[in-house]
């Protein structure tokens, strides 16, 4: 394995007298808006770079609007993740135009693809500051600069592969937390452009992962989400990622999860994990993509339907309750139609709880984007509305036979139409909603469910 750099203790005290100095400038953006695209690895970031702001002064508001300072966290893992970004960085444009103090900054996984930053700068001009991943520690010193010269800044760094640990960060929630185990991706899925943007696999050290959990639980968290491009390969593979959750098992956090695995690297450690540990939940998102042996080879996933199917016969043995979701990819270049039953007929012998489908969508310079592909839009369209119309089936029979049951659920929110309604999450990670008020959020309550909706499920309090 390669070495992982830490980003040494001297380069994250300059940033934090960036910081400073940002702070104490005369004229600087009060407050700021953050716009996250993506994935919770981006949600995660996301808080990091909150915390960068709230250390230089600066307040969050709750619009772009009321903001002076807007910072968009892109993604760029299908074209309609990198449109929705462009859309709205466009009409940020308009906004300036109104606000000319306004301050616009872009990050993430869409600057840090090939040729995109320098793209970005030469056309719009008016985005202040352009960064990437691999960089985003070094966002205060790039705000400062453009501040200071009043000149946009826009550096992207190649060099992958480093971990920058004590960055400050401002979490969005109190009761329930992302924890970052790894970073990165080795797998090179053929369709997946990740592993460009992310960079190569690099694991924190377990002493400081449990540091944060024991911090964040003297902080009243109650549910900690390990988090991953291939969680499951934490520490190079193997048993390193069960004896982690053995260890944050010990600490007594009441519930932990992750995401995202890989099937290929879900140890036999791992399974008996679901067995043993107490505040491990019985859930587990583990994306097949295709039901397909020929498919599954040419997106580079290293399994096949048979080991993905005897991975979930092993699982379900040790934990019958465990709740599986799943990624599903529909029109692979040169899908067959009878290729594409075969993920149907995977998607009706698991039985997902869920599963996130999506078009396969092409991305420059990854292998699948330059592979023939003949089946037109259309028909894609008819096979991936096929499978929703199965999965929806699926969901629906396996919530209604949760009713009845009696389970805890963690609150999460306040439903947006009633004020009167809390949601949160059984253990297996269903969406229960029920009468309560915001002093629920963050506490337990014990539910007997009383009916099924199409995604959700109803309850009573007990
Ligand atoms: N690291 C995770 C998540 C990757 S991105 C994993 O390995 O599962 C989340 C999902 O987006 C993937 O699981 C895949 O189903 C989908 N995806 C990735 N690239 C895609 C593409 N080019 N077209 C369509 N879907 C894609
Ligand atoms: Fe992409 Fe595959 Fe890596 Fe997931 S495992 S991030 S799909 S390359
Ligand atoms: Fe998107 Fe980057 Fe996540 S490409 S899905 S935000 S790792």
């Amino acid at each position: 394995m390669r070495e992982t750099i830490e980003i040494s203790a001297a380069e994250l005290d300059r940033q934090r007298e960036y910081m400073r100095l940002v702070r104490e400038m005369a004229r600087r953006p009060e407050k700021y808006h953050i716009v996250t695209l993506g994935c919770q690895m981006n949600e995660r970031d996301s808080e990091t770079i909150a915390g960068m702001l709230t250390g230089m002064g600066m307040e969050p508001a709750p619009t772009r609007e009321d903001a002076d300072l807007v910072l968009y966290n892109t993604c760029c893992v299908r074209e309609n993740a990198e449109n929705r970004a462009l859309g709205n960085v466009i009409w940020l444009k308009e906004l300036k135009k109104d606000k000319q103090d306004m301050v616009i900054c872009v990050g993430g996984c869409m600057t840090q693809e090939k040729g995109v930053a320098e793209r970005m700068a030469q056309l719009y001009p008016f985005i202040d500051v352009i960064f990437g991943t691999h960089n985003m520690y070094r966002f205060p010193e790039y705000l400062y600069r453009a501040l200071r010269e009043k000149h946009p800044v826009a550096e992207v760094l190649d060099a992958d592969g480093s971990i920058a640990e004590g960055l400050p960060e401002r979490r969005n929630r109190d009761f329930a937390a992302f924890v970052n185990i790894m970073y990165g991706c080795n797998n090179f899925c053929s369709y997946c452009i990740v592993p460009y943007v992310r960079g190569r696999e690099r694991s924190r050290a377990p002493e400081a992962i449990i540091d944060e959990c024991l911090r964040l639980m003297d902080g009243g968290v109650q549910e900690i989400m390990l988090l991953g491009q291939n969680v499951n390969s934490y520490g190079g593979g193997g048993r390193a990622f069960a004896e982690l959750l053995y260890r944050l098992d010990r600490l007594g956090i009441p519930r932990i999860r992750f995401m995202t695995s890989h099937p290929k690297d879900i140890s036999d450690e791992l399974i008996a994990a679901y067995g043993e540990l107490k505040h491990l939940m019985p859930q587990l998102h583990l994306p097949v993509q295709a039901g397909n042996d020929e498919i599954l080879r040419a997106m580079n996933r290293r399994y096949t339907r048979e080991k993905y199917l005897e991975t979930v016969r092993k699982l379900r043995k040790v934990c019958p309750e465990i709740g599986l979701t799943s990624d599903i990819i529909v029109g692979f270049p040169g899908e067959t139609l009878e290729q594409f039953e075969d993920t149907m007929s995977l998607a009706r012998e698991v039985r997902f709880d869920a599963a996130y489908t999506f078009i396969f969508s092409p991305r420059a310079g990854t292998r699948a984007a330059e592979m023939p592909d003949d089946t037109p839009y259309e028909e894609k369209s008819r096979r991936i509305q096929r499978l929703i119309d199965l999965q929806q089936r699926i969901t629906l029979q396996i919530l209604e036979k949760q009713v009845g049951r009696r389970e805890t659920v963690l609150v999460e929110s306040v439903s947006a139409r009633d004020e009167n309604s809390v949601g949160g999450k059984t253990p297996r990670g269903h969406m229960v909603n029920l009468p309560g008020d915001r002093g629920l959020i963050g506490k337990f309550v014990d539910v007997e469910i009383t009916s099924a909706g199409r995604n959700t499920l109803r309850g009573k309090r007990i």
